[in-house]
């Protein structure tokens, strides 16, 4: 069995084409369909959603945000937090993971933001830890630039060890209730942190209660070695992009070492890999999607330029499209451009960024034939799970919770439903 999550941000889903429903230019701005959709992904077995989120409007590509703005790329886009308390009333069993900055979340106000959404989620909550990779982001906070890519997680090691330490500032079993002695919490299971790091200090303790799942689930997508590291000592579960089996091969085997390195079970962390199945009736309906999505080239070759840049903060309109693509370095995320450059070999630039978004496998066919590839895939990988990247659409919904999971479920790959109550435990079931 493996586990299920779909990853998508609080942006436009789809608009202006043929599946993008009545309303789909505002529709996402409003929590109803988000419920509709959590409600559609816990019937179908899902353990979580996980949340995308960004701090600023891209506008590397081509120098502007033109691209952006005119496309809905990437934004506008909202704050995930508040939706969450929403979804959760709508749900009673699928986890949330909304993406929180290390960078620019104050580590006490994260911790006790995700110590309150843990209450209110009733133990579902989680959240993916990002640096905030784009320059961009650190222009909003006052910053000229982002710090050092490296130093940016060694940063983040510190923020995540004072959180931990935030949430553990009040023992689990410091609410006594005691009405006759008249102690509400007994203040000798409450403590400061006392914490003095390089980066932060903080005296604690919390002033939230101790939340159900006590530490709420700990998310993290690093691909470089420093990323590797900040993840395999720091998650519960990990989000990768990497592409080909041997590649997700080589991503779990040295993600699981380099946990075992930090004194971790490697069992006790998940892996997940991105991948957006293109589902038909038949098979050949699927691959005619398929192909049509394929000879969309002037399309694909934007989107991808424009979403290169944006996770590289270099301008990809500015190389040459007939050349291969030129070894680059950057600050921002340092993975993103060495798999690019990697997959790209012996192919010009236009010849790569032509091709449809890729996913860690292709997935092209039936429920049935999906399904039964995925089973192969976690067989042969070893893997936790698959993490869905669809934009959500009614279309792409039903696809996937109605046709997808039901044939994952008939073969005995997902869960049926949710014996245990926090999120935590939901992926250390198996
Ligand atoms: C599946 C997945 C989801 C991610 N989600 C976000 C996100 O929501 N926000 C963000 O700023 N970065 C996100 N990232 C980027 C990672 O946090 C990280 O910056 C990137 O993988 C590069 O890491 P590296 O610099 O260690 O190579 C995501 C990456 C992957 C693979």
């Amino acid at each position: 069995m493996f586990h299920l999550g779909w990853f998508y941000g609080f942006q436009v889903q789809s608009w202006n084409g043929t599946w993008s429903g009545s309303d789909g230019a505002t529709e996402w701005m409003t929590p109803d369909m988000f419920v509709e959709a959590a409600q559609a992904m816990e019937r179908a077995g899902f353990d979580c959603m996980v949340i995308e989120d960004a701090l600023f409007v891209q506008d590397i590509y081509k120098g502007s945000a033109e691209f952006t703005l005119s496309n809905a790329f990437m934004a506008p886009k909202h704050d995930p937090m508040p939706y969450v308390p929403v979804m959760a009333a709508g749900t009673k069993h699928l986890g949330f993971i909304p993406t929180v900055t290390t960078s620019f979340y104050p580590p006490f106000l994260a911790a006790r933001l995700l110590s309150t959404l843990d209450h209110v989620t009733g133990g579902r909550v989680g959240a993916n830890l990002v640096m905030s990779h784009n320059d961009r982001t650190a222009q909003n906070f006052g910053l000229d630039g982002q710090a050092e890519h490296d130093h940016r997680y060694e940063m983040g090691d510190e923020w995540v060890e004072l959180v931990n330490r935030l949430w553990g500032s009040w023992e689990p079993d410091a609410l006594v209730l005691d009405e006759e002695a008249h102690v509400y919490a007994d203040h000798t299971k409450v403590s400061r942190v006392d914490f003095e790091g390089s980066f932060y200090r903080s005296r604690g303790p919390l002033n939230t209660a101790p939340s159900p799942q006590g530490r709420p689930v700990l998310c993290q997508a690093g691909g470089s070695p420093r990323g590797r590291d900040f993840a395999a000592r720091n998650a519960d579960i990990l989000l990768s992009n990497v592409q080909g089996i041997e590649a997700m091969k080589e991503y779990r085997d040295d993600i699981r070492a380099r946990a075992a390195a930090f004194g971790r079970d490697p069992d006790d962390i998940k892996i997940v890999f991105l991948v957006s199945p293109v589902l038909g009736a038949t098979d050949a309906e699927a691959t005619r999607r398929w192909d049509r999505m394929v000879a969309a080239t002037e399309q694909n070759l934007e989107a991808n330029l424009a979403f290169l840049s944006y996770y590289s903060g270099i301008d990809y309109s500015t190389l040459d499209l007939d050349a291969p693509i030129p070894h680059l370095s950057t600050n921002a995320s340092r993975s993103t451009i060495a798999h690019t450059k990697e997959q790209s070999a012996g192919q010009t630039l236009r010849e790569y960024a032509s091709h449809p978004v890729r996913s860690c496998v292709e997935l092209i066919g039936s429920p049935d034939t999906v399904a039964e590839r995925m089973g192969e895939v976690a067989e042969e990988v070893g893997g936790d799970g698959f993490l869905i990247s669809l934009p959500l659409t009614r279309r792409t919904i039903a696809e996937v919770t109605d046709g997808l999971a039901p044939a994952l479920r008939a073969r005995g790959l997902i869960r049926d439903g949710y014996p245990h109550a926090t999120l935590r435990e939901t992926l250390k079931e198996f």
